[in-house]
């Protein structure tokens, strides 16, 4: 185990059933399931991990940055260092950790790449510490550092079971269906904003659930919606899977509105894409496509492969969007061969 360097890759994914509000902050306990899809294409995180007693310290490279995990980490990285003293753990083993993580996600676009890192890192320290852990108890670990990270622990279709234990130990993904099952489902990015988002997801999430009036209607409406999509995706059900992302995306967004103060995360240009799918699917008398949005003005269009020239051209008026990106489902993270390592292995040191 020690000075074995593992690589991984992980994805991002895109929840068309929504994750918002914890019943625990610590843990990322939602009041909700969810359910989401794995990207693929270029959206991707790369992590190389090794452990060894000859580090004194645990440290982390992410897209070049060096940060040192130790007592003064904040946000993301303090919960990624109790993840790593938990595995540390359960591998028994007190050897510090070297991560280098790079990420390929298109510079300056503004989308989130924590989820995707986050799997990397639970995915090659696992294999580094020699853990045999499966794709729930792995979850669990991704979730711990970014919640909504989990779902991106397997390919295609995932859902989020929310659980009801108090320790999280029910509270995992698993996959409804795998990537070949539905393939021509893709999600197609229009980015609006490449700014960073102004109220965070961790903020976010305790201002809705605990200001919100309309909030406590949405957690029961939640979880409905994500057995009622499970069975779209199951039936490859186009018409339902529309309706109901669509439907999803906007009752999150009244509740971010009905939470005080209130969090705007959509812009003209993200109402401007709503109203043309609209026109869009009205115009063909079928859904074409659905958006979806999360804690920001980009939005997601998820539509079938035989439509996508149909979507470039109803959103080809709207100036706002500065790029539109194809993303196919991706199916899951992945162990890396040795030649793709980031870490060097003579001099255990960043690759340069
Ligand atoms: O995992 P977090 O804390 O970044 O929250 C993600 C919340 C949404 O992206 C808005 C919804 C989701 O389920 O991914």
């Amino acid at each position: 185990m020690d000075g074995k360097i593992v690589t991984a890759v992980g994805t991002p994914n895109k929840a068309l059933i929504m994750y918002w509000g914890n019943r625990n902050t610590q843990l990322n306990l939602p009041f909700n399931s969810s359910l989401s899809i794995t990207l693929g294409g270029d959206l991707q995180a790369k992590t190389s991990v090794v452990f060894s007693k000859s580090f004194k310290e645990d440290v982390i490279y992410f897209n070049g940055e060096r940060i040192v995990l130790n007592g003064k980490a904040e946000g993301k990285m303090a919960a990624l260092k109790l993840v790593l003293d938990q595995m540390r753990k359960m591998a028994g083993t007190t050897s510090k950790v070297l991560v280098v993580s790079k990420n390929s996600f298109p510079t300056g676009t503004g989308m989130a790449s924590s989820a995707a890192g986050a799997v990397a890192f639970v995915y090659a320290a696992s294999e580094a510490l020699g853990l045999s852990l499966d794709t729930a108890q792995k979850s669990i670990l991704a979730r711990n550092i970014s919640g909504s990270a989990c779902r991106s622990l397997d390919g295609g279709f995932v859902m989020w079971h929310k659980g009801s234990n108090p320790d999280g130990s029910d509270s995992y993904a698993e996959q409804v269906a795998d990537h070949r099952h539905w393939s021509e489902i893709i999600d197609m990015i229009a980015i609006v904003s490449e700014k960073q988002k102004k109220v965070s997801s961790t903020e976010g999430h305790k201002r809705t659930s605990s200001t919100s009036v309309l909030f406590k209607a949405r957690v029961p409406y939640a979880d409905a919606a994500v057995q009622a999509i499970r069975e779209s995706i199951l039936q490859k059900d186009f018409d339902s899977l529309a309706e109901i992302t669509m439907q999803d995306s906007n009752n999150l967004q009244a509740t971010m509105l009905d939470s005080w103060p209130p969090i705007v995360y959509l812009n003209s240009t993200s109402h401007e894409i709503i109203e043309a799918i609209h026109e869009l699917n009205e115009r063909e008398g079928r859904y074409v496509a659905a958006y979806t949005f999360d804690a920001g003005p980009n939005a997601h269009i998820i539509t079938r492969t035989r439509d996508k020239a149909k979507v470039k051209e109803a959103l080809s008026g709207i100036n706002g969007i500065k790029q539109l990106i194809e993303v196919p489902q991706g199916d899951g993270p992945k162990i890396l061969d040795e030649s793709e390592s980031l870490i060097d292995p003579e001099t255990l040191k960043p690759v340069a």
